[in-house]
């Protein structure tokens, strides 16, 4: 018997050979000015090659002021990026593989020393993890947000990439808008009291890259299952936004957990706060005082309510959304083998897959899944250093799997 994961089915007019697909990461491989390098090249052409369905990058920036506080980040904000892309794009379709540029803006999680202005948000409260007060977005600025996502998904069709990816989950500048807890506007751009979510800066945007791209250019849509500001979202509200991305016929619908609040919680696994005293721009610090203070603030405030790792940790909201649409479902977080790709896929609870950390420790995932069986297990172990290394401006590797 053939396995499902292995075979082929379409998002919107692209056909992915089989059902893995490779999840934004943030690749650390662009130059300050957000121009991708031969490194971040090598990493897309390297997966292509290994088999994987289709490949979405890590998040690039619509404008400087979306730019995260990761200095190595890419960015599509002007139409010079595009002869660059376009190399990143040809490499990779050499192999028969659609890769979809995902775009962010990042609101309230960024540090003003990274976008040179004050970081603007639907809400003027910081997040408990960047710490930094964002200013209440104007209408006008929302004008030009909305204005830059289109420029960034014309500027990604003219690079060759097969489709774009709006990032509304993990607590970025769309879901900024989309939760209560982070929507304070007043005006139509805050939040709808029908649905309980800010949804129109989305509806907008989807409407005016359709109209610039072309009603069959793929637009897929990252969101959050749930996440942990407070206590009281979606357990009821999930289906509304469902509902809503449905109605704006999105290309597919990825589903990952949580915000930059509780970071470990978008991730699971394991915390080294060495690593992130060592580089991480907003906890750096050679003061042992200081250490020790932020250390008891961790542990006291932010540990408890960190999830621990369990192997397909997002499954039950991808199974909740396929009930209600029939647009893809991309599951994320916590895929570990080449079985619990295959159940997902058979038992109906997702139509894809998408992971992030076992292409890092093994970009040939997908060929060993093929000549090893499905029992394969990946080598990640979640110890998370690829996650705290990225704010060392260094390329996103894996740094325990390659020492052995
Ligand atoms: C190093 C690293 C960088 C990431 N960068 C992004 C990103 O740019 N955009 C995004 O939506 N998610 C990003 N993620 C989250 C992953 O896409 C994925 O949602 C999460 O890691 C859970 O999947 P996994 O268990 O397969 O790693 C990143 C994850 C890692 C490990």
């Amino acid at each position: 018997m053939t396995n499902l994961l292995f075979s082929g089915k379409n998002i919107g007019k692209l056909h992915l050979k089989n059902r893995i697909i490779r999840s934004a990461t943030y690749e650390g491989a662009s130059d300050r000015y957000g121009f991708p390098a031969k490194k971040y090249l090598t990493i897309y052409e390297t997966l292509a090659k290994y088999d994987v369905g289709m490949i979405i990058t890590g998040f690039s920036y619509v404008s400087k002021q979306g730019k995260a506080m990761q200095t190595a980040q890419s960015g599509i904000d002007s139409a010079e990026k595009i002869k660059y892309f376009r190399d990143v794009t040809n490499a990779v379709h050499n192999y028969n593989c659609p890769i979809i540029l995902q775009l962010a803006h990042t609101g309230r999680q960024t540090l003003e020393i990274e976008t040179g202005t004050t970081p603007v948000s639907s809400t003027t409260k910081k997040s408990i993890y960047f710490r930094e007060k964002p200013k209440l977005i104007t209408p006008e600025e929302i004008k030009e947000v909305i204005t830059q996502f289109t420029n960034s998904s014309i500027y990604a069709k003219e690079s060759g990439f097969d489709g774009v990816q709006l990032h509304a989950g993990h607590g970025y500048l769309l879901h900024q808008f989309l939760l209560p807890e982070t929507n304070k506007l007043s005006n139509e751009f805050g939040i709808d009291k029908s649905t309980g979510f800010g949804t129109k800066i989305i509806d907008v945007i989807i409407d005016n890259i359709k109209e610039k791209c072309g009603n069959d250019f793929p637009v897929l849509i990252k969101i959050s299952g749930n996440h942990d500001i407070s206590n009281n979202y979606h357990s009821d509200k999930f289906e509304n936004l469902i509902a809503f991305l449905d109605s704006k016929r999105f290309s597919a619908i990825e589903i990952s957990y949580g915000t930059m609040d509780y970071p470990l919680n978008i991730f699971r696994g394991n915390l080294n706060l060495d690593t992130v005293y060592r580089y991480n721009p907003i906890y750096k610090t050679d003061s042992k005082i200081k250490r020790f203070l932020s250390e008891q603030y961790i542990q006291r405030i932010i540990q408890p309510k960190f999830k621990k790792f369990t192997r397909m940790y997002n499954l039950s909201f991808a199974e909740r959304a396929k009930k209600l649409t029939d647009i893809p479902i991309i599951s994320v977080g916590g895929f570990r083998s080449g079985n619990e790709i295959e159940f997902a896929i058979s038992k109906g609870k997702a139509d894809f897959v998408s992971l992030s950390r076992p292409f890092i420790c093994e970009p040939d995932f997908v060929i060993k899944l093929k000549n090893s069986g499905i029992n394969y297990e990946s080598k990640c172990k979640n110890c998370n250093e690829c996650v705290f290394m990225c704010d060392s401006g260094k390329v996103t590797a894996c740094y325990t799997n390659n020492k052995n």
